[in-house]
């Protein structure tokens, strides 16, 4: 293990009811609040209303972005830095998904900066301040919710980067399993997809003696593996959503981080394709994860071999390590098949036509990744895989 601390100041309601905290929340944070919301799912299950009954439950001014993209875009936190400096906001509440929330987090803190935001996501400028931010959750993915990442496209540049700061952590956010029943079951399946890539990311590195980070992990990842197939067929079973809920924000709240190094090579090469085609985050992770794990087994065959084993109870029959370990992925990649998600990046019509230009926003003339240093050759090498 390695040195560390840990913060994570995000106050979490969990649970059927938990919306009912969402006046008193309001009540402490200012009377003028932005609503940010998506393209109109919490419209049409019901969800804006009740937000809308509770902050006029606690006296609440209301102005309202609404139209966050997937993959969201710097010119929506644009709009939303404007409205903060025009209607004087107090903070924000951001109701919808991952997309939805890291735009929020770019709006609290584009509040309080002056100048073109693009700067801090290209890491030109730094943040200083931010407004608070709320979040009532509506898809398990990301963890957006108990975090301080966000991640913003330019759809000019075709650029995609992740950023965070401290200062956009939600002050707190409102999961109830309920408000997730309503996504399809596309979204559904990306969003487990996302939050077992969290755990991968964490838990390939090569420090020795983590059983407990491990332990938690192989934990989550069981857990999603289980209940996933069963979600699938019944997408409004509350008890399910539930785990899923759960796993989504542990998988990516700083808790599986302790005392270890991530890798997140996976995510930037992922970044790089929904930058350039616009394909959801989710879809692309399950392309390319068991690519990338087939591609670097060979650093660490023990630590597959682990995976393998203790999550999908891989079993020993006399072969090798490696054998064993290289079963494990293959399971992986049948059970990311069989809840519906997609393996080639030929199923988004994506061919070989961009993968330098790609791969050279993964690495420039770097490397990227821990658990290998991957560069720009071995990226491009990921992505034929992935074909
Ligand atoms: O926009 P609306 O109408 O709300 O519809 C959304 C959207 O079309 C829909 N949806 C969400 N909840 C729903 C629902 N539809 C019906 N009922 C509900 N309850 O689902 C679609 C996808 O939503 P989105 O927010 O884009 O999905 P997700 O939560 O997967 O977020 C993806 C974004 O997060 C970034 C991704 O790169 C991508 O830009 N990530 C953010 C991270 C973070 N902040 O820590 C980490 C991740 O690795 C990821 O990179
Ligand atoms: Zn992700």
């Amino acid at each position: 293990m390695r040195p560390f601390s840990f913060y994570n100041p995000t106050r979490l309601y969990f649970g059927a009811g938990q919306l009912n905290q969402l006046s008193a929340e309001a009540a402490k944070r200012g009377k003028n609040v932005l609503l940010v919301y998506g393209g109109g799912s919490i419209k049409r299950n019901g969800l804006y209303d009740q937000v809308i009954e509770k902050l006029n439950e606690a006296g609440s001014t209301i102005t309202e972005l609404a139209g966050v993209e997937p993959n969201p875009r710097i010119t929506t936190v644009h709009r939303g830095q404007q409205l903060c400096k025009e209607h004087n906001i107090d903070w924000v509440l951001a109701v919808g998904g991952g997309s939805t929330i890291d735009c929020a987090k770019a709006i609290v803190a584009a509040a309080k900066f002056d100048g073109d935001f693009w700067d801090v996501i290209i890491n030109k400028a730094t943040v200083q301040d931010a407004l608070p931010l709320g979040t009532v959750l509506t898809l398990a993915a990301t963890g957006s919710e108990m975090n301080t990442n966000s991640v913003i496209s330019n759809a000019e540049t075709l650029e995609k980067h992740g950023w965070g700061s401290p200062f956009v952590s939600p002050a707190f956010s409102i999961l109830d399993p309920a408000f997730t029943a309503s996504a399809p079951k596309d979204h559904t399946v990306y969003g487990m997809v996302d939050m077992m890539a969290h755990v991968f990311e964490q838990y390939f590195h090569h420090d020795a003696a983590t059983p407990v980070q491990d332990g938690f992990s192989e934990s989550i990842m069981r857990a999603v593996i289980e209940v996933a197939p069963k979600l699938v067929d019944d997408l409004t079973n509350l008890q399910y959503r539930e785990t899923i809920l759960y796993s989504g924000t542990m998988a990516l709240n700083g808790v599986l981080s302790m005392g270890i190094v991530g890798d997140w090579a996976n995510h930037d090469m992922e970044h790089a394709v929904s930058a350039v085609y616009d394909i959801p985050h989710g879809g692309g992770l399950a392309i390319l994860f068991p690519n990338w794990m087939k591609y670097v087994l060979d650093d660490n065959v023990a630590r597959f071999k682990q995976f393998a084993v203790n999550v999908f109870g891989v079993s020993d029959d006399g072969r090798s390590d490696r054998e064993m370990a290289l079963e494990g992925i293959e399971k992986l990649r049948a059970f990311w098949n069989s809840i519906g998600a997609p393996s080639r990046l030929a199923d988004y019509g994506i061919d070989d036509s961009r993968l330098e230009e790609m791969a050279e926003k993964v690495t420039g003339s770097g490397t990227r990744g821990n658990f290998r240093k991957l560069t720009k050759e071995d990226v491009i090498a990921i992505y034929r895989m992935s074909l």
